[in-house]
């Protein structure tokens, strides 16, 4: 429901939103005792549809730390789903059990679909290659722990750059502040989707595409490496095809300035050498502690009043319009609104942000 803060997409929120998020969480991390009681007697519901280990254990540790209180399933074959139970009839009646709800979906648009039925907020952990803002603000106030800042940087993402949310909502979200600089490191089949180049472009962003890590790791400030996503593949042969393509080794760390830091959301397969976790540089230990504290912070967040940014649906009902997208949500959850934004003749769905050409 639009009433509540809900954090689909990280422009849920203002920018200055965002601080403030982070800027509590860096206020927990020094001093959790502090919050220990903050939710006492909240529930929060994980509904972990995905596999997943960082983001619903620390989802789940930071609402114990606060004092409050879990029910969820991390196998929905555990659940009604397994009888057939839609997503809506599962959102509506969980929703009337906890106060909070943490969604993670293997369908592009989930979370916006479960929050039109919720009657709590709803948090999305991730709805299949699309989106992970809760990541995001992970991301962001690991940089700002370990480089100061957030804007002026340039930073290099490599890998998966096709099916990796992480990368998606990251690269939105550093976009935001002003002088950040982009090198996308992917081979042409796994590149960032062009909506989200549209959006850097659209934002005056510099971003160059390179499809080696060699060159481009000499001049970073940060690179985020990420998993080559095999699960979103159509075939196992064409995952096969990238898998192992980049490799950052110590060898290659060399190259890189002495103040570069590496990031990764993890789970890590063979991308990062284990011989790289001994050098200083690589943050994503770190950066995987952050995102407890940044979750309590969000936590916190979402049950304080906040202005609303956006509606959830804000576009125009074309129910006769089928997405395009076969891992749209409305694909399968029929009773779905379709609603897309009209940009100039081009129709984009407000669950997957698929454009579609009329
Ligand atoms: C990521 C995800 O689920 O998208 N993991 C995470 O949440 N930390 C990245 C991945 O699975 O590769």
């Amino acid at each position: 429901m639009d009433n509540f803060n809900n954090l689909i997409d990280m422009d849920d929120y203002t920018v200055q939103q965002w601080t403030e998020i982070i800027e509590l969480a860096e206020r927990i991390k020094e001093n959790p005792g502090f919050y220990t009681e903050a939710c006492r007697g909240k529930i929060m519901a994980t509904l972990f549809y995905e596999p997943s280990t960082r983001t619903q254990m620390s989802f789940q540790a930071a609402m114990l730390r606060l004092g409050g209180s879990l029910i969820g399933f991390d196998n929905p074959n555990n659940s009604s789903v397994a009888k057939g139970e839609n997503l809506k009839d599962t959102i509506k009646i969980v929703s009337t059990y906890a106060d909070i709800l943490v969604m993670r979906h293997n369908q592009e648009g989930s979370a916006k679909a479960a929050a039109l039925s919720a009657d709590c907020p709803v948090i999305n952990a991730g709805d299949g290659g699309h989106l992970h803002p809760t990541q995001t603000l992970t991301d962001l106030l690991t940089l700002k722990c370990e480089l100061g800042r957030l804007d002026n940087l340039t930073v290099g993402f490599c890998g998966d750059l096709k099916y990796g949310r992480t990368v998606h909502s990251l690269v939105k979200a550093l976009s935001c502040f002003p002088n950040n600089k982009f090198v996308l490191i992917s081979t042409s089949d796994l590149a960032l989707p062009s909506y989200i180049k549209d959006v850097l472009k659209g934002r005056g962003a510099e971003f160059t595409e390179v499809n080696t890590i060699d060159e481009a790791i000499k001049n970073l400030d940060m690179l985020y490496m990420t998993r080559i996503q095999r699960e979103r593949f159509d075939s196992e042969d064409e995952y096969l095809k990238q898998r192992d393509v980049y490799r950052l080794t110590k060898a290659k760390m060399e190259y890189a300035r002495r103040d570069m830091i590496v990031m990764h959301p993890l789970p890590r397969v063979n991308e990062i050498e284990v011989a790289v976790d001994d050098d200083p540089r690589a943050a994503y230990f770190r950066q995987a502690n952050n995102g407890m504290y940044v979750r309590m912070a969000l936590i916190l967040y979402t049950f304080t009043k906040q202005p609303k940014v956006k509606p959830l649906l804000t576009g125009e009902i074309h129910n006769d319009v089928i997405c395009t997208n076969p891992k749209c949500v409305t694909q399968t959850e029929k009773y779905l609104p379709h609603s897309y934004v009209n940009r100039g003749g081009i129709l984009v769905c407000e669950y997957c942000d698929e454009r579609i050409l009329l």
